[in-house]
């Protein structure tokens, strides 16, 4: 009896699981129907953007498909992104909740990245906002500690430098920079590039990042499906993301206690004394310690290795383009001469300079669906209907690479960001930073690395071709981010 009571129970499972794996709501976007249990799984993950291309042939912008019994709606071209993104935002602003997100910060999905959209987020945002404020740090300001990284990267990059004929790949620098501006905004103090700890932390996140393109392996889906089992088993990769996501929190938390130690309210040093002040001013459960590890978490996780891929291909299109290298070259030459601290405001003089870093973010479309946005009610779009929980897949490729918005898309030209005046002009078709409420975050500081840290690096070296070496392969890496395949360049001091 016991026997055929588990095998109906089993039976129901598998059925119910099934057909809910294919099963499409009424007047949901077309698109291919899926296999049981995975979905269109294998339609669309991978390489999202090719994927995306060959199903927006046979199907139209807005496509609809089943992935492990979620419903996920793949957007593409900017109309639809202006739906989502501008006209409704606050529809389609959660997050998504699903196993990688548990693995990655824990049942209650604490921290920005994957919190609901509610008072917890806002109240986060807002006071990230507010801490750079009162750190004198607002938007255009937080450069002073961009700029106190200058020196250490000419220095490491100088180490770098070959004999003219030697190559070399000068990308982990970009990891180490663009990590320690953060690691000083939080814990108030950066880190020599040779400190073990700094490496340990860097070498953690960036081991998290490059698994998260790998998780969804058939045996993470099997384990998706079984609530509970991760607890117990987790397939190698996503328990490498697990271990590594405890090692940061550990080192976190313990910046954390240290912080709790000799926190002097009256003067905070930096985001994490900001924070505990909030906690113990404002009495509101919104603000806990978990919250914190986790934001901080965020901050590395979404602002290191974003940062350092677009300056690997900011490397890569330079020495490919060595005409537009010149010219940047020249009026880095000309603005700052060859000595000056490069400032956030010299890129109001330097319009070249500046549409040559729009354009490395524009080609390089290092985010390829961004992060992935929720409904968060029952909702229209176009002429379809969106249940409450849907994922909304943002290809960015599809406006990035598009010839309906760009001259010339597959070219790497500046001039596709310069006007007729020769000024920068903004172009609503260019979304680096995603949209709407869940907008990148670190934006702001993201815009100033990369402009600081461009031209400090072609103010004193020259990027060149491997002898023998026609052109660096433009081909991406696909995963979560895209990253340009391994390569090695010349590059020599420019004075
Ligand atoms: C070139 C560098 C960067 C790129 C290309 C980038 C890109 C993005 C994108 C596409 C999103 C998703 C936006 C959306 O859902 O529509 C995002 C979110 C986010 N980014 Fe960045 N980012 C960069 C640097 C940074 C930095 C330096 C930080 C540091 C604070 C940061 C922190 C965040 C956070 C916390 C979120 C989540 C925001 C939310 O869910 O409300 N990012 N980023």
């Amino acid at each position: 009896m016991i026997v055929f009571i588990c095998m109906c129970l089993v039976t129901f499972w598998l059925l119910y699981h099934g057909l809910n794996s294919i099963w499409k709501p009424r007047n949901f976007p077309p698109g291919p129907w899926g296999l049981p249990f995975v979905g269109s799984f294998y339609h669309i993950s991978g390489d999202y953007s090719r994927n995306a291309k060959t199903l927006v042939q046979k199907y139209g912008n807005i496509i609809g498909l089943k992935l492990k019994g979620v419903n996920v709606v793949c957007i593409n071209g900017y109309d639809l992104f202006k739906q989502v993104m501008t006209d409704n935002p606050k529809c389609f602003s959660d997050r998504a909740c699903q196993l990688p997100q548990t693995i990655i910060r824990g049942e209650k999905h604490e921290g920005i990245v994957t919190t609901p959209y509610g008072p917890q987020l806002l109240a986060h945002r807002k006071l990230f906002y507010s801490v750079l404020r009162n750190m004198g740090l607002n938007h255009y300001s937080f450069e002073k500690i961009i700029i106190e990284e200058l020196p250490y990267l000419i220095e490491e990059l100088k180490a770098c430098v070959s004999d003219g004929k030697s190559t070399i790949n000068p990308c982990a620098v970009f990891d180490y920079a663009a990590l320690n501006v953060l690691a000083y905004f939080t814990f108030g103090n950066r880190y020599s590039y040779k400190d073990e700890k700094f490496k340990f932390l860097l070498g953690k996140n960036l081991k998290c990042f490059e698994m998260m393109s790998k998780i969804n392996t058939p045996s993470f889906l099997f384990v998706s499906y079984i609530p509970f089992l991760y607890k117990i088993w987790l397939p190698h990769n996503a328990r490498v993301i697990k271990e590594g996501c405890r090692d940061i929190a550990e080192f976190v938390e313990s910046e954390v206690t240290y912080h709790k130690a000799s926190l002097d309210p009256k003067n905070p040093r930096d985001f994490i004394d900001h924070y505990l002040i909030e906690v113990t001013s404002n009495h509101s459960h919104l603000f806990t310690d978990s919250f914190l590890k986790m934001t901080i978490m965020d901050f590395f996780q979404a602002g290191t290795e974003t940062t350092s891929t677009t300056l690997k291909w900011a490397v890569l299109y330079m020495v490919n383009n060595p005409e537009v290298q010149e010219k940047v070259q020249n009026e880095i030459d000309r603005e700052l001469a060859f000595h000056g601290m490069p400032k956030y405001e010299d890129r109001l003089k330097m319009p070249y300079t500046e549409a040559t870093v729009l354009e490395i973010q524009r080609k390089a479309n290092i985010a390829p669906i961004g992060l992935v946005h929720v409904a968060n009610k029952d909702t229209k779009l176009g002429k379809y209907d969106i249940p409450k929980s849907t994922y909304i897949l943002p290809i960015y490729e599809s406006i990035h690479h598009s010839h309906k918005y760009w001259k010339n898309p597959s070219q790497f030209d500046p001039e596709n960001f310069l006007d007729q005046d020769g000024k920068v002009g903004t172009r609503s078709t260019f979304m680096p930073f995603g949209g709407g409420l869940r907008v990148c975050l670190g934006m702001n500081i993201a815009k100033q690395e990369l402009f600081l840290f461009f031209v400090t690096m072609l103010q004193h070296f020259k990027l060149q071709l491997p002898p023998g070496v026609s052109k660096l392969d433009e081909e991406y890496v696909p995963g979560f981010t895209l990253q340009p395949k391994p390569y090695e360049i010349v590059m020599s001091s420019r004075f």
